[in-house]
Protein backbone atom coordinates (compact mmCIF):
# COMPACT_ATOMS: atom_id res chain seq x y z
CA UNK A 1 0.00 0.00 0.00
CA UNK A 2 1.20 3.29 -0.66
CA UNK A 3 -0.66 6.67 0.02
CA UNK A 4 -1.68 9.06 -2.51
CA UNK A 5 -0.08 12.24 -2.71
CA UNK A 6 -2.46 14.90 -2.02
CA UNK A 7 -2.89 17.60 -4.86
CA UNK A 8 -0.48 20.49 -4.11
CA UNK A 9 -3.03 23.04 -3.98
CA UNK A 10 -1.66 25.92 -2.38
CA UNK A 11 -4.05 27.20 0.96
CA UNK A 12 -3.98 30.99 1.09
CA UNK A 13 -5.71 32.13 3.98
CA UNK A 14 -7.52 35.58 4.48
CA UNK A 15 -4.90 36.66 6.67
CA UNK A 16 -2.28 36.12 4.20
CA UNK A 17 -4.93 37.70 1.28
CA UNK A 18 -5.10 41.42 3.63
CA UNK A 19 -1.36 41.69 3.98
CA UNK A 20 -0.81 39.31 7.46
CA UNK A 21 -0.31 41.09 11.23
CA UNK A 22 -0.10 44.79 9.86
CA UNK A 23 -3.81 44.86 8.17
CA UNK A 24 -4.78 43.61 11.58
CA UNK A 25 -2.90 45.55 13.78
CA UNK A 26 -4.41 48.81 11.40
CA UNK A 27 -7.96 47.23 12.32
CA UNK A 28 -7.64 47.12 15.58
CA UNK A 29 -6.00 50.69 16.37
CA UNK A 30 -8.65 52.08 14.25
CA UNK A 31 -11.54 50.04 16.17
CA UNK A 32 -10.09 51.11 19.66
CA UNK A 33 -9.99 54.65 18.17
CA UNK A 34 -13.73 54.15 18.02
CA UNK A 35 -14.22 52.51 20.91
CA UNK A 36 -12.48 55.00 23.07
CA UNK A 37 -15.29 58.37 21.58
CA UNK A 38 -18.15 56.10 21.86
CA UNK A 39 -20.79 56.70 24.63
CA UNK A 40 -21.87 53.06 24.77
CA UNK A 41 -18.74 51.14 24.54
CA UNK A 42 -16.18 53.08 26.24
CA UNK A 43 -17.37 52.74 29.58
CA UNK A 44 -17.54 48.53 29.57
CA UNK A 45 -13.76 48.69 28.28
CA UNK A 46 -10.76 48.88 31.26
CA UNK A 47 -9.19 52.49 30.99
CA UNK A 48 -6.55 51.36 29.59
CA UNK A 49 -7.13 50.55 25.52
CA UNK A 50 -4.01 49.07 24.93
CA UNK A 51 -3.88 45.53 26.20
CA UNK A 52 -7.29 44.86 24.90
CA UNK A 53 -6.48 46.15 20.96
CA UNK A 54 -3.04 43.52 21.68
CA UNK A 55 -5.40 40.49 22.67
CA UNK A 56 -8.23 41.56 19.93
CA UNK A 57 -5.53 42.05 17.07
CA UNK A 58 -3.82 38.55 18.05
CA UNK A 59 -7.20 36.52 18.54
CA UNK A 60 -8.40 38.41 14.84
CA UNK A 61 -4.64 37.04 13.02
CA UNK A 62 -5.56 33.88 14.90
CA UNK A 63 -9.23 33.47 13.43
CA UNK A 64 -8.09 34.39 9.75
CA UNK A 65 -5.29 32.28 9.85
CA UNK A 66 -2.33 33.81 10.96
CA UNK A 67 0.06 33.19 13.71
CA UNK A 68 -1.33 31.12 17.00
CA UNK A 69 -0.06 33.62 19.55
CA UNK A 70 -3.62 34.56 21.11
CA UNK A 71 -3.85 31.10 22.42
CA UNK A 72 -0.42 30.79 23.46
CA UNK A 73 -1.08 33.54 25.54
CA UNK A 74 -5.16 33.40 26.66
CA UNK A 75 -5.65 29.69 26.14
CA UNK A 76 -9.10 28.74 24.06
CA UNK A 77 -10.91 31.78 23.03
CA UNK A 78 -14.10 31.34 25.09
CA UNK A 79 -15.30 34.28 23.96
CA UNK A 80 -19.24 33.97 25.27
CA UNK A 81 -17.64 33.46 28.31
CA UNK A 82 -15.18 36.10 28.38
CA UNK A 83 -18.12 38.58 27.16
CA UNK A 84 -20.33 37.12 30.35
CA UNK A 85 -19.10 40.24 32.75
CA UNK A 86 -20.31 42.62 30.47
CA UNK A 87 -24.11 43.11 29.50
CA UNK A 88 -24.44 43.33 25.52
CA UNK A 89 -27.37 44.16 24.34
CA UNK A 90 -28.37 45.13 21.04
CA UNK A 91 -27.31 48.95 21.27
CA UNK A 92 -23.68 47.64 22.37
CA UNK A 93 -23.95 44.83 19.57
CA UNK A 94 -24.63 47.63 16.79
CA UNK A 95 -22.37 49.65 18.58
CA UNK A 96 -19.10 47.60 18.87
CA UNK A 97 -20.17 46.36 14.82
CA UNK A 98 -20.24 50.03 13.74
CA UNK A 99 -17.32 50.37 15.49
CA UNK A 100 -15.78 47.61 13.67
CA UNK A 101 -17.17 48.16 10.13
CA UNK A 102 -15.61 51.81 10.82
CA UNK A 103 -12.28 50.66 10.92
CA UNK A 104 -12.80 48.54 8.12
CA UNK A 105 -14.66 50.94 5.64
CA UNK A 106 -11.25 53.43 5.71
CA UNK A 107 -8.77 50.08 4.93
CA UNK A 108 -7.71 49.25 1.54
CA UNK A 109 -9.72 45.19 1.18
CA UNK A 110 -10.47 43.74 -1.68
CA UNK A 111 -14.43 43.58 -1.83
CA UNK A 112 -14.91 39.72 -1.35
CA UNK A 113 -12.32 39.64 1.65
CA UNK A 114 -14.42 42.96 3.00
CA UNK A 115 -17.37 40.50 2.65
CA UNK A 116 -15.92 37.93 4.56
CA UNK A 117 -14.74 40.28 7.30
CA UNK A 118 -18.11 41.52 7.50
CA UNK A 119 -20.16 38.37 7.48
CA UNK A 120 -17.99 37.09 10.00
CA UNK A 121 -18.65 40.22 12.81
CA UNK A 122 -22.15 40.45 11.98
CA UNK A 123 -22.14 36.45 12.91
CA UNK A 124 -19.93 36.84 16.30
CA UNK A 125 -21.64 39.96 17.42
CA UNK A 126 -25.05 37.97 17.34
CA UNK A 127 -23.69 35.40 19.34
CA UNK A 128 -21.57 37.20 22.33
CA UNK A 129 -25.23 39.08 22.29
CA UNK A 130 -25.96 38.47 26.05
CA UNK A 131 -29.11 40.36 27.49
CA UNK A 132 -31.78 41.80 26.87
CA UNK A 133 -32.45 45.69 25.58
CA UNK A 134 -32.59 47.84 28.78
C1 LIG B 1 -21.10 42.44 20.56
C2 LIG B 1 -20.48 43.48 21.11
C3 LIG B 1 -19.18 43.37 21.88
C4 LIG B 1 -18.86 44.03 23.01
C5 LIG B 1 -19.73 45.06 23.72
C6 LIG B 1 -17.53 43.60 23.42
C7 LIG B 1 -16.85 44.04 24.54
C8 LIG B 1 -15.67 43.56 25.01
C9 LIG B 1 -15.00 43.98 26.20
C10 LIG B 1 -15.52 45.05 27.14
C11 LIG B 1 -13.86 43.28 26.32
C12 LIG B 1 -12.79 43.38 27.42
C13 LIG B 1 -11.61 44.15 26.87
C14 LIG B 1 -10.30 43.50 27.23
O1 LIG B 1 -9.79 43.82 28.30
O2 LIG B 1 -9.79 42.67 26.44
C15 LIG B 1 -13.79 42.39 25.19
C16 LIG B 1 -12.78 41.49 24.96
C17 LIG B 1 -12.66 40.79 23.82
N1 LIG B 1 -13.51 40.77 22.76
FE1 LIG B 1 -15.29 41.70 22.66
N2 LIG B 1 -17.06 42.68 22.52
C18 LIG B 1 -18.04 42.50 21.56
C19 LIG B 1 -17.92 41.69 20.46
C20 LIG B 1 -16.81 41.00 20.11
C21 LIG B 1 -16.67 40.25 18.88
C22 LIG B 1 -17.73 40.16 17.79
C23 LIG B 1 -15.44 39.69 18.92
C24 LIG B 1 -14.76 38.81 17.91
C25 LIG B 1 -14.97 38.89 16.63
C26 LIG B 1 -14.81 40.07 20.16
C27 LIG B 1 -13.56 39.68 20.57
C28 LIG B 1 -12.99 39.96 21.79
C29 LIG B 1 -11.74 39.42 22.25
C30 LIG B 1 -10.83 38.47 21.48
C31 LIG B 1 -11.52 39.92 23.53
C32 LIG B 1 -10.35 39.60 24.45
C33 LIG B 1 -10.63 38.24 25.14
C34 LIG B 1 -9.54 37.88 26.12
O3 LIG B 1 -9.64 38.24 27.29
O4 LIG B 1 -8.56 37.21 25.71
N3 LIG B 1 -15.67 40.87 20.86
N4 LIG B 1 -14.90 42.57 24.41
Amino acid sequence: MHLVPSPEVPVVTLFERVGGMPFFAELTRRFYEQVALDPVLRPLYPADLGPAEDRLRLFLAQYWGGPTTYSELRGHPRLRMRHAPYLIASAEQRAWLSAMVGALDGMAVADDDRAELVAYFEMAATHLRNAPDH
